[in-house]
């Protein structure tokens, strides 16, 4: 962490610039059980790359177990853990064989409720990733309706559909997957002939549901039933808008719609008015447990729409109480661009009643470090993890929730020279490209040491990590970030516990400053400013003084180029800020 004292430009810390107290982890005031989700900031655990306790170089749950007091020592609210229930792993974890079970290879039923009774004595929340668009073909109701007849009743819990064609050799309409390839696959009939297709928005392996059937909704209420009573404390919701298909299910106006990329959109296969009655029913699910202790249950969805007034329509009162803001994820880094998403996330989704859900990484996208290492025409070199520190402090700045996943905190740039055969995305396999591919941001976390397996995992016998880390991982470990006050781990944690102990932050408003080109301010409440400046040159402060709290070497009365900076602002911040 870089923190600028009066007039020196030396560096020092948060609580003697500005006497505030230095947030040890168990001074942490406890969060209101009610509402805590609405300025809450959650973790991101890739489980299979975080920890692995078993010495077969997959992470695991007792591998997460191990890393919670990290976690707390950070600062954050709590965890979502990506799929951890038993699956064939075509697309790690995504492609479910059984809701209610942990895969052998991530630990068990009793391993994972320890995991939320550690989590829970630490004060932190802990959220599951469901999938309930799609299951995968090894699921049971996915093997029986493979063995019924045509429009039996096992096959009405998918999409099934006789091909078009003289003999049935074409799909049954022009969709595309996701990642890659018709949305059709076609099966062999019990008696070895070919026969219909079935609907995947992703890969074969991951068949649809059909939401039209009463028992998948029902199946579904069990499902979170199951998990809330082992007290998890709510749900990230995979591919929010998609579960209803156009009831026909016919051809898509654009052909190409949906293939490797989500900025064409098939609008008759997401987006269906009739999902939102979903989220009413698990919110009003969520709600019954609620009363039972005051305690709310959080969903969050992974709401892929075009734009945020679309996307405010999951987060209605009774629908979401969230939904991942991927605008500012998918934002370059440009003044402008940041700046209008911000603004219209906070108009439409803040309108609401809901609270905007930053999000900067995740793992199906390139880390901010590489991400913002380029402009659109390659400038930008080697400003990746400045902007990448800067965009940080902006985002928990911003009123509403955020989610930080797992190695951001480090710093950790995206690894893109994967050889091609480690490589596992199921994106790289059925499409052939490089382009869009999800391993570089998955690789194990590094935590200690000089060379891989870097403490990710354990013993002599142990395995090699699962996708290989690159040496220069060495840099990041987490080990050298926690002895390092100059690490992006010490702003993250610095920036979370203030965030935690200054009223200012998390919901409330937020007031934009004039600036000039090139730099985004705000204050927020009675007088906490952020400043970004997104050019290269210094630009003056817009705050006199030292900054509470900066992303780079920042003198008083200057904000370098590719730098934020907090500043506690005493006076009327609308009268006198330059
Ligand atoms: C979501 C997940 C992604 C997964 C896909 C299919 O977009 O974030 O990792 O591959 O859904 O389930």
């Amino acid at each position: 962490m870089y923190i600028a004292t009066a007039g020196d430009g030396h560096t020092a810390s948060a609580a003697s610039a500005t006497s505030l107290p230095s947030s040890p982890a168990s001074a942490i005031p406890p969060r209101p059980a009610q509402h805590w989700w609405r300025d809450a900031v959650i973790y991101q655990v890739y489980v299979r790359s975080f920890l692995d306790s078993t010495g077969d170089g997959i992470g695991d749950l007792a591998g997460v177990r191990t890393g919670l007091p990290y976690l707390r020592k950070l600062g954050v609210d709590g965890i979502w853990l990506s799929p951890f229930y038993p699956s064939p792993q075509h697309d790690h974890g995504y492609d479910v064989a059984d809701y209610r079970n942990v895969d052998p290879v991530y630990g068990d039923l009793a391993e994972f409720d320890l995991l939320v009774a550690d989590a829970h004595r630490l004060g932190l929340k802990v959220l599951l990733d469901i999938v309930p668009n799609h299951c995968s073909s090894d699921h049971p109701w996915f093997r029986a309706a493979l063995e019924d007849v045509p429009g039996g009743p096992s096959r009405a819990l998918f999409h099934f559909a006789d091909g078009r064609g003289d003999n049935g050799e074409l799909p049954p309409n022009n969709w595309r997957a996701m990642f890659g390839g018709p949305a059709w696959s076609r099966i062999k009939e019990a008696d070895g002939t070919d026969g219909q297709w079935y609907l995947h928005m992703f890969t074969p392996e991951q068949p649809d549901l059909n939401w039209r059937n009463p028992a998948v909704p029902a199946d579904f209420d069990k499902v979170l039933r199951f998990w809330l009573d082992r007290g998890v404390d709510g749900f990230r919701i995979d591919v929010a808008a998609g579960l209803y298909k156009h009831p026909e299910l016919p051809d898509s106006p654009d052909p190409t719609a949906d293939e490797r990329t989500r900025d064409s959109v098939n609008p008759l296969a997401w987006n269906q008015p009739e999902v939102h009655q979903v989220w009413r029913d698990w919110r009003a699910l969520c709600e019954e447990y609620t009363a039972r202790d005051g305690n709310d249950r959080l969903l969050v969805g992974e709401v892929s729409v075009r734009t945020p007034s679309e996307q405010a329509a999951y987060v209605r009162p009774d629908e979401l109480h969230q939904a991942f803001f991927f605008h500012l994820l998918t934002a370059r880094w440009d003044v402008d661009v940041f700046r209008k998403v911000i603004s219209e996330a906070l108009t439409d989704i803040a309108a609401t009643g809901s609270t905007v859900t930053w999000v900067l990484n995740n793992h199906d996208q390139v880390r901010t470090v590489t991400r913002y290492a380029s402009g659109p025409h390659g400038e930008g070199g080697g400003v990746g993890p400045a902007r990448a520190r800067a965009a940080a402090l902006l985002m928990l700045a911003l009123p509403g929730a955020a989610y930080v996943y797992q190695g951001e905190e480090l710093g950790l740039p995206e690894v893109v020279d994967l050889p091609d055969e480690v490589l596992t995305d199921p994106i790289f396999h059925r499409t052939g490209s490089r382009q869009h591919i999800r391993d570089g941001c998955r690789v194990p976390l590094p935590w200690s040491g000089h060379a891989s397996p870097f403490g990710f995992t354990q013993g002599t016998d142990a395995a090699r990590p699962w996708l290989p880390q690159p040496e220069w991982f060495a840099e990041h470990a987490t080990d050298r970030a926690l002895t390092d006050t100059r690490s992006f781990w010490h702003l993250y944690r610095e920036g979370l516990h203030l965030r935690r102990s200054l009223p200012q932050l998390g919901e409330g408003a937020l007031r934009w400053l004039d600036t000039p080109p090139q730099v985004l301010a705000f204050v927020r409440g009675d007088g906490l400013v952020c400043a970004v400046n997104f050019g290269t040159e210094p630009v003056p402060a817009p705050v006199p003084g030292s900054p509470l709290l900066a992303s780079g070497d920042c003198p008083a009365g200057t904000l370098p180029g590719s730098t934020a900076a907090w500043w506690m602002h005493a006076a009327d911040p609308g009268t006198d800020l330059r």
